[in-house]
């Protein structure tokens, strides 16, 4: 068996492959480095410097013949997507086109796509199923979204079987401080840097954390089950900015307060995934809590 990983140079992609790595797998990643490090992977696995648009991503194919994608590259910044939607468009759906194309002209197997809770936008203050209606607030929710359609689309048009994984708010280890998710670790630097945090809204906007080695753990499970299907990948629990903030400032002991700012385009209020189906066709349920998490996160810097 034999996995490739795009996107695997990156904060989500490289916790995958460790745990590929540890079952002994053998794995290959492409990543264009626009955010990823080569330092996130182990020197021995295949490393291939790739953008998922260029014409050697047919040759890595060719040359390795793998028969899993695991595909987590993307550009993943919802401001970036408000301010280019074309060039979010470029990578996050053109570029998952390409790699299905080359994925039914090479035989793969099965592709695990990173989805995002972004597709689904204001739900209100409820805990969202995977039937939910689609209603993305920013052009990066529709660029993660679109190639949802477009991976139905070949596995009815060419039976590639895949499992679309909506992630809610990943967070841990690695993360940098961009990004859709990003705010524990835009929030880490600050503190560490002695300098008081900055909240979009008045902090009352709820997220769903979801560690990222639980989430590691769902893709590489995704592998062998789940064929065909869209699950949620969260705690189902919601956490306010403002209750993030205190948590964070009585782990790592900061004395500043934060500044408030007027809430950005895109943003979504309320977010809270039910990971029901998740437990039920994988056998996924998430292992950390948030305070287990957090204490992780920050004895790993
Ligand atoms: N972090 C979250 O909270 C979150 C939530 C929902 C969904 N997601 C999805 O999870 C996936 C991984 O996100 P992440 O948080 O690890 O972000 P990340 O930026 O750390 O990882 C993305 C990786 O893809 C690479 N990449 C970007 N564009 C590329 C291209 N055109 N060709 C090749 N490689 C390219 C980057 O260099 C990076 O290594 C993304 O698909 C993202 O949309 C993330």
């Amino acid at each position: 068996m034999k996995v490739l990983v795009t996107g695997g140079a990156g904060f989500i992609g490289s916790h995958i492959v460790d745990n590929l790595v540890n079952e002994g797998i053998e794995t290959v990643v492409v990543d264009n480095l626009s955010s990823g490090h080569r330092s996130f992977i182990p020197e021995d696995v295949s490393f291939y410097q790739a953008d998922l648009n260029d014409d050697s991503l047919e040759d890595i194919f060719k040359k390795e013949r793998p028969n899993y994608v695991i595909h987590q590259a993307a550009q993943v910044d919802v401001a970036t997507s408000m301010e280019d939607p074309t060039g979010d468009a470029r990578t996050n759906i053109l570029g998952t086109i390409r790699l299905l194309q080359l994925c039914r002209d090479y035989g793969i197997k099965k592709i695990v796509y990173a989805s995002s809770c972004a597709v689904y936008g204001d739900a209100g203050d409820c805990s969202i199923k995977e039937g939910f209606s689609i209603n993305p607030l920013s052009y990066y929710g529709m660029s993660k979204y679109t190639p949802e359609v477009y991976i139905r689309l070949f596995h009815n048009q060419c039976g590639l079987p895949f499992t679309i994984l909506r992630y809610a708010n990943v967070y841990g280890p690695r993360q940098t401080p961009k990004g859709e998710g990003g705010v524990i670790s835009i929030f880490l630097e600050k503190m560490r840097n002695d300098e008081p945090v900055t909240i979009y809204g008045d902090g009352r906007q709820t997220r769903d954390f979801v560690y990222v080695k639980d989430v590691a753990n769902a893709n590489v499970m995704a592998l062998q089950k789940a064929n065909n299907e869209i699950l949620n990948i969260g705690n189902d629990t919601k956490t306010s900015i403002n209750e993030l903030f205190h948590h964070l400032q009585t782990l790592h002991g900061s004395t500043h307060s934060p500044q408030y700012k007027p809430s950005r385009a895109g943003d979504i209020m309320y977010s809270r995934l039910d990971s029901t189906k998740a437990l039920n066709r994988l056998g996924w349920t998430p292992t950390h809590t948030l305070e287990e998490g957090l204490i992780e996160t920050i004895n790993t810097h």
